[in-house]
């Protein structure tokens, strides 16, 4: 199964288990981290050739998508010798997947990089559309660059190896789509089957599906709107919440995709005051959610100081919030004039602790 991210320039395919031989012309880095690199990396270099691999070992972890670690991959680089006609792969989630395009952006002015992922969530969004870049102490993404990779390869074997909750952080990326986007892909999720989703020994048939259904949405969204100027815009819903989120907890309580689920849930209490979403609509998504085992709640400390972390958000333009709010499940929009008080309502919500 092959899916096209149709650009004005270099334009690539997304493959959904058709890898079988990988070969290059120049020298080829595969960059992981010491955790993937041990389950897995024997299986990729059994279809690998170039005229040279070397192996590059990052941190694992969200606290170590830094600039620091970019350093380090180009130290790696240089100390390798790569040149411009060397290509980097991308072997990890997508902590992985963002520092490395990151890094292939920028070394020697950008030499071409292609994304293996091996985590739900890098094969169904982070892997695809080219958003590179690492967290600073400012906030999460706020430095990077956008930068397509040449070609993906999703391989759902990778999945068997991969803990629960990151399977579930996965499926919160692809619902979030999924409501903003296209009610089908709703229907299908709400239809897949929890128990087989968790099962790691069956088949895996179900996360081919979710990813090529997952990929197919997002590609066409990049296709239309590369550089995120107002449609790409809306998969960042539930992100504005979500990144004040994981820098309270320092990242170190969530996984990005559980916490892209409580945003999504933040962001529907605020669709559900503004009478954009039904109750019965916010509901259904949270169960849908549930379903998955992912998370919903956070219970803010303090709902002043939460709101006054929505300005470090990139996505606050010109200092002025900017929250995407489903109408409805399958459609969004962009909302910059949202009262104050009434965001405060919401967030208050939320440090009541749950009924
Ligand atoms: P991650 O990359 O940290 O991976 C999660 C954990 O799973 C890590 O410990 C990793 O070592 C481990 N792991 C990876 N593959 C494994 C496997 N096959 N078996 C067992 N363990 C495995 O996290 P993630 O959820 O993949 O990615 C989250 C990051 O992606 C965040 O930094 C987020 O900002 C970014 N992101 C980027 C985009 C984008 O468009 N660029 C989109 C969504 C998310
Ligand atoms: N993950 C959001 C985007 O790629 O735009």
């Amino acid at each position: 199964m092959n899916i096209k991210v149709n650009l004005e320039k270099n334009s690539y395919e997304v493959s959904v288990n058709e890898l079988k031989k990988l070969e290059f012309k120049g020298k080829v880095a595969v960059v992981s981290n010491a955790k993937i690199a041990g389950l897995h990396l024997q299986s990729l270099l059994s279809r690998l050739k170039a005229d040279e691999v070397f192996i590059i070992t990052l941190k694992d972890g969200e606290q170590y998508k830094n600039l620091q670690s970019i350093e380090e991959l180009l130290n790696q680089l240089f100390i390798s010798k790569l040149d411009r006609k060397s290509t980097l792969i991308a072997f990890g989630g997508g902590v992985i997947s963002d520092i490395v395009g990151f890094g292939a952006s920028i070394y020697q002015r950008g030499i071409d990089f292609i994304n293996i992922p091996t985590t739900l969530l890098a094969m169904v969004d982070a892997a695809v559309g080219g958003k590179t870049g690492v967290n600073n102490a400012f906030g999460k993404n706020l430095i990077g660059s956008f930068y397509q990779p040449r070609a993906v390869y999703c391989e759902s074997e990778f999945l068997k190896t991969l803990p629960q909750r990151e399977l579930s952080a996965g499926m919160a990326e692809f619902i979030k789509m999924a409501i903003t986007f296209d009610e089908k892909k709703l229907e299908f999720i709400e239809k897949l089957d929890e128990n087989a989703f968790f099962d790691k020994s069956l088949d895996d048939v179900i996360y081919a599906q979710i990813i090529f259904e997952s990929v197919k949405l997002k590609a066409d969204i990049v296709s239309k709107d590369e550089k995120e100027n107002d449609l790409r815009m809306l998969l960042n819903y539930g992100h504005t919440f979500a990144h004040v989120i994981e820098n309270q907890t320092q990242y170190k309580t969530f996984l990005h995709g559980e916490a892209v689920a409580i945003g999504i849930n933040m962001a529907n209490q605020l669709a559900l005051k503004l009478g954009f979403l039904s109750e019965v609509e916010c509901k259904k998504v949270e169960k849908l959610l549930h379903k998955f085992k992912l998370p919903t709640y956070y219970k803010i400390k303090d709902s002043n100081e939460f709101y006054e972390a929505f300005f470090l958000d990139k996505k606050s333009l010109n200092a002025k919030l900017h929250f995407i709010l489903p109408q409805g499940l399958g459609r969004a929009v962009i909302k910059n004039d949202i009262k104050k008080e009434l965001i405060l309502e919401v967030l208050t919500d939320f440090t009541k602790g749950r009924a």
